[in-house]
Parts: structure tokens; sequence; C-alpha cells
């Protein structure tokens, strides 16, 4: 069974083809990628701080024909072998998920083929299985992205439970905003990171909220307010004149967000794997791509007995290829039967 996945529920356009045969034989998962190609609208919304609604929604449009194109060709495959489509339904811009559930709908239509709507989260949540080491179910899901931050128990494909969240902020968005407090273009996440790297810890005392609450909930606003009170009393203090005093605050101010931020995250994936007695942890969404985050889940896997496991650093983002694959899952444990209602509809909350 091959599944054309379709991912527009943000600022990056993917395609992907996803074929069963191996995962159904027990192979690797990831041996089912026959195709894939995504656009990223990045470039676009960078000069306005943020995503756009109304761009992003038509350079979907612009975009999903030749991509499905550039995918159809790069797995060599003719729409005729394709047996359901898949796309994202929400969470996302309204706009946005809409030009995907059209053009998938449309589509299948068209082919008289099935489709199916797949939850933008799940789509992440699944992509750890197309890693190279493969999580047994049931393991405890650390979903950090631009716009949540979750821990959930997954025990099997649609089998998933929300154990504690985020009450402000999410954590690529505290990477965001605190990215715009130092200057960094949007979005600013890799870039902390990289500048995380030349700084030093500990000159800054900056809060790690929620670090020891009893519930497995997250806090990141006040973070982000710290770090603004920091950059205030050092532009108060005259620092900002001095360039390489500033180079040098700027980097020891990410290196301190990111240890923050990381001890945190950190901290309640071990609570949840103790809570649930789970043994395995995958990080998933674009937060899990951070370098510093990786590293700090390794180091407390090997010291608690757990074992993390990733998606592949390209498959982090937002992409096709996840929601391919979520919906092939879907399609086997529904018998190839399950699929979203005739309308175009999208679930942008
Ligand atoms: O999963 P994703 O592509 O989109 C959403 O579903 O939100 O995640 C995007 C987020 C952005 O906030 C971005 O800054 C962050 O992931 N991000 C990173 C890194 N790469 C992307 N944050 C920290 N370190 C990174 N290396
Ligand atoms: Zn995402």
């Amino acid at each position: 069974m091959i599944v054309l996945g379709i991912e527009t529920s943000c600022d990056e356009t993917g395609l992907a083809l996803y074929d069963t045969t191996s995962w159904e034989n027990g192979a690797p998962a990831h041996q089912g990628i026959l195709g894939q190609a995504l656009h990223t609208q990045m470039a676009m919304h960078r000069e306005y701080g943020g995503v756009v609604p109304e761009l992003a929604s038509r350079d979907h449009i612009r975009r999903v024909l030749p991509l499905l194109e550039e995918t159809l060709k790069q797995a060599q495959c003719q729409l005729s072998a394709i047996h359901s489509v898949a796309y994202t339904q929400g969470p996302g811009l309204a706009g946005a998920l809409l030009v995907g559930s059209t053009f998938a709908k449309s589509l299948a239509q068209g082919l008289r083929l099935p489709t199916i709507g797949i939850h933008h989260l799940e789509g992440h949540l699944l992509s750890p299985l197309l890693g190279e080491s493969v999580p047994q179910f049931p393991f405890i899901a650390l979903l950090v992205s631009g716009g949540h931050t979750q821990l959930m128990l997954v025990s099997g494909v649609g089998r998933y439970q929300l154990l504690g969240e985020t009450l402000d902020d999410a954590a690529g968005e505290a990477f965001d905003k605190t990215a715009k407090l130092l200057g960094l273009d949007y979005p600013g996440g890799a870039a902390i990171s990289a500048l995380a790297e030349k700084g030093q810890s500990g000159r800054f005392e900056l809060p790690k909220p929620m670090l020891h609450s009893k519930d497995l909930d997250f806090s990141f606003s006040g973070l982000k307010t710290a770090v603004l009170t920091q950059v205030k009393k050092f532009e108060a203090s005259g620092g900002a004149a001095d360039q390489s005093a500033l180079a040098s605050f700027h980097a020891d101010l990410a290196r301190s967000f990111v240890d923050s931020l990381v001890a945190v995250l950190v901290s309640k994936s071990e609570k949840a794997l103790k809570q649930t007695g789970c043994k395995h942890l995958v990080l998933a969404g674009g937060v899990g791509a951070n370098k510093q985050l990786r590293s700090a889940l390794t180091i407390s896997g090997k010291k608690n007995h757990f074992e993390v496991h990733y998606p592949p650093v390209e498959l982090c983002t937002d992409n096709g290829v996840m929601i391919a694959f979520a919906g092939a899952l879907r399609m086997l444990e529904n018998n190839n039967g399950s699929t979203t209602s005739g309308a175009f509809d999208i679930k942008p909350r």
C-alpha cells in the first residue's frame, strides 16, 4: 500500500510517498519512504518576524502541485500507484490547512481513493519510529514544537494519553521569542542553540519554571521575561556599546536560557518515565533537533536506565513523510478502511 502524505499546517509544504510493505514485513520503517519533497517558507516570513497566515496559504497553493510532481519523480511512481491520501487536518493555520485538505480531497476524488485526516502532532509523535533505533510501545513522547510542549504516554498507534503540557508558551515559542530579544531572525531556535554553544554556563541565574511541581506540566513565559529583564539591565548599564561585550553577553544569556529550558524538559521527562514505568523515551517536534536537549537526554538515559529515541534530524521539523507514515499506520490499523468524511474538514484548533 502506497500512501501520499501532505503537510501544510504552517509554513512548510511537505509531500511524501510511503510504502507500507517493509513495515508489514518487519523491516526498518524508514525503508518505506519512497520519495519526499519539502519547501520551507521561512525566508518569506522572516522580514515580518513571524508567520503571516495569508502569505502562507498562498505559497502552499503555489508549491503543492510542483512538489507532488517532484515526489512522484523521486519515487519513480505513477499517480495510479497511490492507494490513499493522508493530509494534516490540524492543528494549524486554517487557510494553510485548507490548501492541503482541499488538494488531498480533490486528488483523491479524481482518483477514487480514500483520504485520511491526520493530527499534526500524531505525525510528530510517530516520526521516531522512522529513526535508526526504533522504540517499542509503550513509550513516553516528549513533543516539543513551535506550538506545543507535551508529554504523552504512547501505548500504540492511536492510543495516546496526555500526561502534561505547557500552561503558556511552547518550548519552540520560548526559543523564538528569546531569539528575537537577542536580535536573531525568526525562527531562532537553531540560531539560539548555535549561540549557546559559544556561551558560558552560569553567568545568569534564570528561572527553571515548574521544575519542582508535582505535575508534568510546563511553563516557559517566565523564562522569556527573565531574559528580557537581563537584556534591559545590560542596555541600561551601557554595555551594549562595546561590540565584544555585547557578543559575549548574548552568547552567555543564550547559554543560560538553553540550560534552564533543557533542565526542565529533562527533569519532567524523567518524572514521566518514573511515574509510568516506561523505559523508552522519544523526542519529537522541531525543538527535538536541538543539540543540547539531545545530549542532556542521552546522559540522563544512561544514568537513569532508559533508552532515548530520536527521529532523523530532518524529520524533526514539519515534513510530509511523518504525515504519510502516520496515515499509513492508521490505514493498516483499520484494515485499509478508515477515511475521513467527504467534506473539506480541517481542525485548526
Ligand atoms: O515542529 P515544528 O517544525 O513546527 C511546529 O509544529 O511548531 O517546530 C518549529 C520550532 C520553532 O520554534 C523552531 O525555532 C524550533 O522548532 N527549532 C529549534 C531547533 N530547530 C527548530 N529549537 C531549538 N533548537 C533547534 N535546533
Ligand atoms: Zn510541527
